[in-house]
């Protein structure tokens, strides 16, 4: 399905580009444009738009404030060694977008449409992808149920709408690894629920947790199951793996996607290379009785996250209750989180001929 887009161009304040190019500061900087695309049950996808970024209007009666039928995508442009600009497994954030829109009841947005839009973001507002190794434009794909009246039930007119800013690391690299807090008393995702899908719900329902890991001197959450809370799932926006020694074998493992835990763009692509990285992968329950075990005996030598817009960072710390246990070394990354980093940063820049197939030139 393709749609031919109005285009009504802004403005281009270089000043602020300039600005935005230089500090790379997560989501504070958006670029000069955005895309829209209306959707209504009659009329399916129509009104393709490339207009200025800023805000629109949204009717206090929109289901998406009420209802929260809302989903979102978080994807990256890179810049390669040559000068061009590719997006990273566009394809894979496109099909997620899908499934994401189909568990909150919402239309699935055609996979074409989905790069038709990113493409013509690209064309209009590539010269804001800054330049260095680990930079990107982050793309923010969304979309939300606009209709009007409070009755419960799916909207049937929705607005999909892309933006993208200029982004450096997500963390401060100077920190050297983050520190998690293991939530007992909340919860982020059930069996059954919407853990697997990027809806709105799914992060607000975190934040209190948030917070508290941040008074507890942490960065994040990390999440246990619903049910007998005592297995690893995830972070609040990122997946997680640990490098365990089984026998002498230095081993990845990583709980299992399943519908409480988001299959991660980043941790698929961990998984395939630490494939290259002739490293095996286990999918498995961790038990976070396990981790601390491991990590007082030595087994469990290094833990990450991953995530699209944290790409690949080292976890030095696990906060919980009266544990306290650290990991490696809390101020440098491990051998094994290092090389994956690196690894999925030569393929993010072009630079593995393997992987140019993840890779879509823009
Ligand atoms: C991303 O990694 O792109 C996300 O959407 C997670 C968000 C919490 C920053």
């Amino acid at each position: 399905m393709t749609l031919t887009f109005i285009v009504d161009r802004a403005e281009t304040d270089q000043r602020r580009r300039d600005a935005a190019l230089r500090e790379l500061s997560f989501g504070a900087a958006p670029t000069d444009h955005m895309i829209t695309i209306e959707y209504h049950v009659d009329r399916g996808w129509h009104e393709a738009r490339v207009r200025p970024y800023g805000p629109f209007e949204v009717v206090p009666t929109s289901r998406a404030l009420h209802y929260g039928q809302g989903i979102f995508e978080g994807m990256k442009i890179f810049g390669t060694e040559e000068g061009g600009a590719v997006a990273f497994r566009p394809d894979l954030h496109a099909a997620r977008f899908r499934r994401s829109a189909e568990r909150m009841a919402m239309p699935p947005l055609p996979a074409e449409l989905f790069i038709e839009a990113l493409e013509m973001f690209a064309s209009v507002d590539g010269d804001w992808l800054p330049s260095g190794r680990g930079t990107s434009l982050y793309m923010r794909p969304f979309m939300f149920g606009t209709e009007e009246t409070l009755g419960f039930r799916p909207a049937r007119q929705f607005r999909f709408c892309l933006f993208g800013t200029p982004a450096g690391s997500y963390y401060d690299e100077s920190v050297g690894s983050l520190s998690v807090w293991v939530s007992h008393e909340h919860v982020r995702a059930a069996p059954g629920g919407t853990g697997a899908a990027k809806c709105v719900g799914n992060y607000g329902g975190s934040l209190l947790a948030h917070t508290r890991a941040v008074a507890e001197g942490c960065d994040q959450v990390l999440w246990l199951d619903a049910h007998d809370r005592a297995y690893v799932e995830e972070l609040g926006g990122m997946n997680v793996f640990c490098v365990v020694v089984e026998d002498g074998e230095t081993v990845l493992r990583t709980p299992p996607a399943s519908d409480t835990i988001l299959n991660g763009v980043t941790r698929r692509s961990v998984i395939e290379l630490a494939g290259d990285l002739g490293l095996r992968v286990v999918e498995d329950r961790l038990a976070i009785a396990d981790l601390h075990e491991m990590a007082q005996d030595g087994r469990l030598r290094e833990m990450f996250a991953c995530g699209t817009a944290a790409g690949v960072a080292a976890i030095g710390r696990i906060k919980d209750g009266e544990h306290d246990t650290r990991i490696g070394g809390e101020r440098t990354p491990g051998a094994v989180t290092s090389a994956l980093r690196e690894r999925l940063l030569d393929v993010q820049h072009g630079r593995v001929a393997s992987r140019m197939a993840w890779l879509r030139p823009l």
